[in-house]
C-alpha cells in the first residue's frame, strides 16, 4: 500500500517535522519527573554553548496544544516526537510516574484528534541520571533490562495509538561524543573500548525493544534511527578509496547492518579484534539480534550532510574534542582516525555557519545505498538546517531553508522514482527548539519561538516563518510544487 505510485512521492507520502523531549518540553523537575544525564551535564561549566540547558527549552509542556494547533493548520501528516524516560520511570527502574505517561497521552491524543500520525522515539538521549549514578548507564548490561522495561511500559500504554514506532535516536551520536569526543554526556574521552561496549548494550536494548513490541503490538512498524554520513574518496587514489571502504565499514555498516542483519561488518569486526576493543557479548545475543534484525519495517535515516575521506597515515591527525558551537564559519578542523582515515572539507560543496556541508544528493545517496545493501524501505527521521534567523516585525524570512529544504525533497523524489521505499520524510524541526551544544541561536524550526540564551528571555511566543507556509504547500501537493 505504501508504494502505489508510477512517479514522485507515494500518495500515502508521511511529510512530517521531528522534535526531541529534552530540546522542547522544559519543565525539567515537574510532575514528578526525575533528573536526567543531560539535566545534569549541562550544568558542568563549559560544557554547552553559554551555559544553555532545557529546563525550560521552549516549554512544549505546557504550550503543546498551540504547537499541535500549528501542526494541524499545516496541514502535517507525521509529528515525531521523543519520550524522556525520567518522566516516565523517573529513578530508571523503580516506580512508574502516571503524570508522565499522562503527558504523553495527551499528546499523542491532541495528534490524533487531528489525524496527525504520532511517531514515537523511545530513547532520544536523555536518560534517568539515577542510572548513571547506580551502575554508569549504558556501560553496564545492567541497562538493558532497565530499558526494555521502560520501552514495553510506552509500547502496552500507547501501542493502541501509535504504529511509528523509533527506538533508538542516533546510537552512534551519543556514544560516540559520549565516550571519544567527550561532548555528550557521560563526558568521556578516547574511550574506544568502552564505547563499543556501550554500542552492544544498546544493541541489546534496542533487538529486545523490538521483539518485544512485535510481541505487544504485532502491525507496528519499527525501526532506529541511524545518523548516516555517507562518504566520498578524496579521488581516484587506491588508498582513499580504501580507506572510504574502512570509514564507511567502521562509521556507517557498524550501525546500520545490526540494524539489518544483526551483525557486525566483518572487516570492523577484524578491526576491533586487532585492537582488542571487542566488545563482550553474552550467550544468545547474537541470536536476539539475528531475531530483531529480522523485525524491522524500515531503516530510520537523520541525514544531514556528506564527508570526504582521505587515508590518513599512523602519525596523522587524530579527534581534537571540538567542533564548531559558535556558528562562526571556517573554524572547524580537521580530524581522523590515526592509521585510518581523515575527514578533510568538500571544496565542491558549500557549507552551513557551524561548517556542515550542504550535499542534496547525498540524501539520494543514503536511500539507494540502504537500498541496496539492506532493500528495507526507509523514514527519513530528520533533515534541516541550523541557521541564525532574524525576527522582524512579527515576521521571519528563511529562504536559505526553503531553498535548502527543496533541493533535498527534489533529491528525495529522484530516490523514490529509483525505487526506493520511502515512507516519511520528517524535517529537523518543527519548533525553533535547544541544540544540544549550540544554545538557542542555532535555529531549525518553521516556527520561531522568543527567546535567547537567557533562561529568563522572551515571550516564548511562537511565530510562523515564510518556510512554514512553503512546506504546508509541499505538502498540499505532495512534494509536487516544491
Ligand atoms: C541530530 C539530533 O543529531 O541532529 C538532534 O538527533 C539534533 O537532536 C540535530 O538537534 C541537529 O544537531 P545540532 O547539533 O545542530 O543541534
Amino acid at each position: 500500500m505504501y508504494f502505489d505510485r508510477s512517479n514522485g512521492f507515494p500518495k500515502d507520502f508521511l511529510w512530517g517535522s521531528a522534535s526531541a523531549a529534552y530540546q522542547i518540553e522544559g519543565a525539567w523537575n515537574e510532575d514528578g519527573k526525575g533528573p536526567s544525564n543531560w539535566d545534569q551535564f549541562v550544568r558542568i561549566p563549559g560544557k554547552t554553548f553559554k551555559a544553555t540547558t532545557g529546563d525550560k527549552a521552549v516549554d512544549h509542556y505546557h504550550r503543546y496544544k498551540e504547537d499541535v494547533a500549528l501542526m494541524a493548520e499545516m496541514g502535517l501528516k507525521t509529528y515525531r516526537f521523543s519520550i524522556s524516560w525520567p518522566r516516565i520511570i523517573p529513578d530508571g527502574n523503580g516506580e512508574i510516574n502516571e503524570k508522565g505517561l499522562q503527558f504523553y497521552d495527551d499528546l499523542i491524543n491532541e495528534l490524533v484528534k487531528y489525524g496527525i500520525v504520532p511517531m514515537v522515539t523511545v530513547y532520544h538521549w536523555d536518560m534517568p541520571q539515577a542510572l548513571e549514578e547506580q551502575y554508569h548507564g549504558w556501560e553496564s548490561r545492567r541497562i538493558v533490562d532497565d530499558f526494555v522495561r521502560y520501552a514495553k511500559v510506552l509500547f502496552e500504554r500507547y501501542s493502541d495509538r501509535v504504529k511509528h514506532w523509533i527506538i533508538m535516536n542516533e546510537q552512534n551520536v551519543f556514544t560516540g561524543l559520549g565516550w571519544n569526543a567527550g561532548m555528550h554526556p557521560p563526558g568521556k574521552v578516547d574511550d574506544q573500548k568502552m564505547f563499543y561496549q556501550v554500542n552492544h548494550h544498546a544493541f541489546m536494548a534496542h533487538a529486545k525493544s523490538v521483539i518485544a513490541l512485535k510481541e505487544i503490538c504485532p502491525d507496528a512498524k519499527v525501526g532506529s534511527s541511524f545518523a548516516y554520513t555517507p562518504s566520498y574518496a578524496f579521488d581516484r587514489k587506491p588508498e582513499n578509496a580504501m580507506a572510504k571502504m574502512d570509514y564507511d565499514d567502521l562509521n556507517n555498516f557498524y550501525w546500520m547492518d545490526m540494524y539489518a542483519y544483526g551483525r557486525y561488518p566483518r572487516a570492523a569486526a577484524a578491526y576491533l579484534k586487532s585492537k582488542n576493543l571487542t566488545p563482550v557479548m553474552e550467550d544468545g545475543d547474537e541470536d536476539i539480534l539475528r531475531k530483531a534484525a529480522g523485525l524491522i519495517d524500515f531503516m530510520g535515516v537523520n541525514y544531514y550532510q556528506s564527508c570526504v575521506v582521505e587515508h590518513n597515515p599512523i602519525n596523522g591527525v587524530g579527534t581534537t574534542h571540538e567542533m564548531n558551537t559558535t556558528g562562526k564559519k571556517g573554524t572547524a578542523k580537521v580530524q581522523g582516525v590515526p592509521g585510518l582515515y581523515k575527514n578533510p572539507a568538500n571544496e565542491f560543496l558549500p557549507t552551513t555557519d557551524w561548517d556542515w556541508t550542504i550535499d542534496p544528493m547525498g540524501l539520494r545517496m543514503c536511500c539507494r545505498q540502504i537500498t541496496s545493501r539492506y532493500d528495507l524501505p526507509i523514514v527519513i527521521s530528520e533533515n534541516g538546517l541550523g541557521a541564525f534567523d532574524k525576527f522582524e516585525d512579527g515576521e521571519i524570512h528563511d529562504p536559505y531553508r526553503i531553498d535548502y529544504l527543496k533541493h533535498h525533497i527534489e533529491e528525495l523524489k529522484k530516490a523514490c522514482d529509483d525505487g526506493c521505499r520511502v515512507l516519511a520524510y520528517c524535517t529537523w524541526s518543527y519548533t525553533d527548539l535547544l541544540s544540544w551544544l549550540n544554545g538557542y541561536q542555532k535555529r531549525y524550526g518553521f516556527v520561531y519561538v522568543d527567546r535567547e540564551e537567557d533562561e529568563n528571555s522572551g515571550t516564548l511566543n511562537r511565530y510562523k516563518k515564510d518556510s512554514y507556509y512553503w512546506y504546508k504547500h509541499v505538502i498540499e501537493t505532495n512534494g509536487e510544487e516544491l
